[in-house]
């Protein structure tokens, strides 16, 4: 275990450890651009040169191992006057668009040249190599040839993470070009990612580019919803709407990356037709309700016997959890579906065929799944029938069996198909619009945060059903998901010990896979 010192600050670290990492457990920024901590090492920038003492050169920091006793200065003359002849080397064919740049705002090059340059450019403008600009390479990527600072981490990400080498350097000297190869297009199903790790405006992402400055952006830390795999995600939004996904660190899970699938799912959140008001059916057609009205139509049916629930893999754990606390309550029939298109992309790096991201935390709580639903339906005392975010008409044309059902309760965020038959409609949000918790595929408890509101009367889904329990008169009424959550991790083995504090931002694995008690 070497001891160094880094700017007059000891640290002691692993073997192996580089000076660059060893910096970055202190809070010391070194900067740099070809490295990235999930690919090789290139050391072709020399953004991260170093002083250390009793060696005759700079060094790089981010290839070079610290050794017990090892003295690096990452701000001393020497290494300024380097940081600033690097970065001069690097502006000197670059357009300098930051105007027009999407880039702009969490671009590397313009912070290190604020940081550590803040040189006047000694070549005229007409003087530069100009290269090809805003060329689509793929469906979601597009490549501006000039702002390219060749730190290759692309070209890694490409050959070690997807193994699909669409993009390489061709020509010499400052004509280097990155480009596709020949006959090829960055159209694999992670090719977003190059956009995220793409240290410059050099590659941007065709569906997020000129839509918003990331200025304006708030983020939230979340999971991706559009499968079991549970990618750590921030969803970028304005003003309540939703401007992107990008990958979030978690070793456990996606280590940075995400596939596009998942990247382009926050449409799927914010499109056309979500339902933003409680309904109750009249004579014939839907008539408003409000959010006291609706529920207690449907509590005054659950007294009655004959109640089915099904529940679907999209609900959080903390919705789970409430609609099994009134299924045992109006004692009720309880179901879990957790549908995927039989033909569903998978493969053996992120994707997951379960296009649903709760599978297991329904699983895990005890929700029988398979054919379940088939003998829910199937019931002939079948009276009532809650169908929480569980579109069976779309996915099972089960529209003759919901004709026969005497009352039928959805609850939504979109004006599904089923809902058609429904007699009581409650709006919810998607897991943007709410606080809550997936199980991952591997039985990992993650959190996502609520990011943006459901839309007009629409609640949180836990909410809503905090409403239904409240006029059935079942427990007792919460006022945040985290408390469900406390009753859950409280009630159910796999979760017990867990709470939103102890999930943190990277999740809890579920405990031994116990049945709940
Ligand atoms: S396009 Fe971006 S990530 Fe790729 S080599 Fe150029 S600067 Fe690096
Ligand atoms: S692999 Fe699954 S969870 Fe990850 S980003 Fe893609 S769809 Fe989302
Ligand atoms: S980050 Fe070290 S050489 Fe590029």
């Amino acid at each position: 275990m070497p001891t160094l010192e880094i700017d007059g600050r000891k640290i002691q670290v692993e073997d192996g450890v580089t000076v660059i990492r060893a910096a970055e457990r202190l809070g010391i920024e070194i900067p740099h651009y070809c490295w990235h901590p999930g690919l090789s090492i290139a050391g072709n920038c020399r953004m991260c040169l170093v002083e250390i003492e009793k060696t005759p050169k700079l060094q790089i920091a981010c290839n070079t191992r610290a050794t017990d006793g090892m003295v690096v200065h990452t701000t001393s003359e020497k290494t300024k006057v380097a940081q600033r002849a690097v970065l001069e080397f690097l502006l000197v064919n670059h357009p300098i668009d930051c105007p027009v740049c999407d880039q702009a705002g969490e671009c590397k090059l313009q912070e290190y040249y604020m940081d550590y340059d803040r040189q006047r450019s000694r070549v005229p403008l007409p003087a530069k190599v100009h290269k090809r600009k805003a060329k689509p390479i793929g469906p979601l990527v597009i490549l501006d040839q000039e702002r390219c600072v060749l730190c290759s981490r692309c070209v890694r990400f490409l050959d070690e993470v997807t193994h699909t080498s669409e993009l390489a350097f061709y020509q010499r000297g400052d004509h280097v070009d990155l480009d596709l190869a020949p006959g090829r297009t960055l159209d694999n199903p992670y090719s977003g990612n190059v956009v995220d790790i793409c240290p410059v405006g050099a590659l941007t992402n065709r569906d997020f580019r000129f839509r918003a400055r990331v200025w304006y952006l708030e983020r939230t830390e979340s999971v991706c919803g559009a499968c079991a795999n549970g990618c750590n995600i921030e969803i970028y939004q304005r003003e309540g709407t939703i401007y992107r996904f990008q990958p979030r660190e978690n070793d456990g899970v996606n280590r940075y990356w995400m596939c596009d699938a998942g990247r382009m799912s926050y449409r799927d959140l914010q499109g056309e037709g979500r339902l933003t008001q409680p309904l109750v059916r009249g004579a014939e057609q839907f008539a408003p309700a409000t959010w006291e009205g609706a529920p207690a139509a449907v509590a005054a049916r659950l007294g009655e016997g004959g109640v089915g629930i099904v529940v679907s893999a999209p609900a959080a754990n903390e919705e789970s959890f409430l609609l099994r606390r009134l299924a045992a309550a109006v004692n009720a029939r309880l179901a879990g579906v957790s549908w995927s298109p039989a033909d569903a992309f998978h493969d053996d790096f992120l994707v997951k065929a379960d296009k649903n991201p709760n599978t297991q935390g329904l699983r895990l709580q005890g929700v029988p799944l398979d054919g379940a639903l088939d003998e829910l339906l199937g019931a002939k005392d079948l009276r009532t029938l809650i169908l929480h975010r569980s579109d069976l008409a779309a996915w099972r044309g089960a529209g003759s069996a919901l004709e026969r059902v005497p009352f039928l309760i959805v609850l939504d965020a979109n004006l599904c198909e089923t809902a058609q038959y429904a007699n009581v409609v409650l709006p919810v949000g998607t897991y943007a619009e709410s606080d809550g918790t997936f199980t991952n595929h591997a039985g990992r408890v993650q959190r996502f945060r609520q990011a943006v509101a459901p839309p007009g009367e629409a609640r949180p889904g836990w909410q809503a059903l905090d409403a239904l329990l409240a006029a059935a008169r079942v427990g007792v009424r919460f006022d945040e998901a985290e408390a469900v959550f406390v009753e859950l991790a409280a009630e159910c083995g796999p979760f017990q010990g867990m709470s939103y504090a102890s999930l943190g931002t990277a999740g809890q694995p579920a405990g031994p896979a116990n049945p709940p008690r």
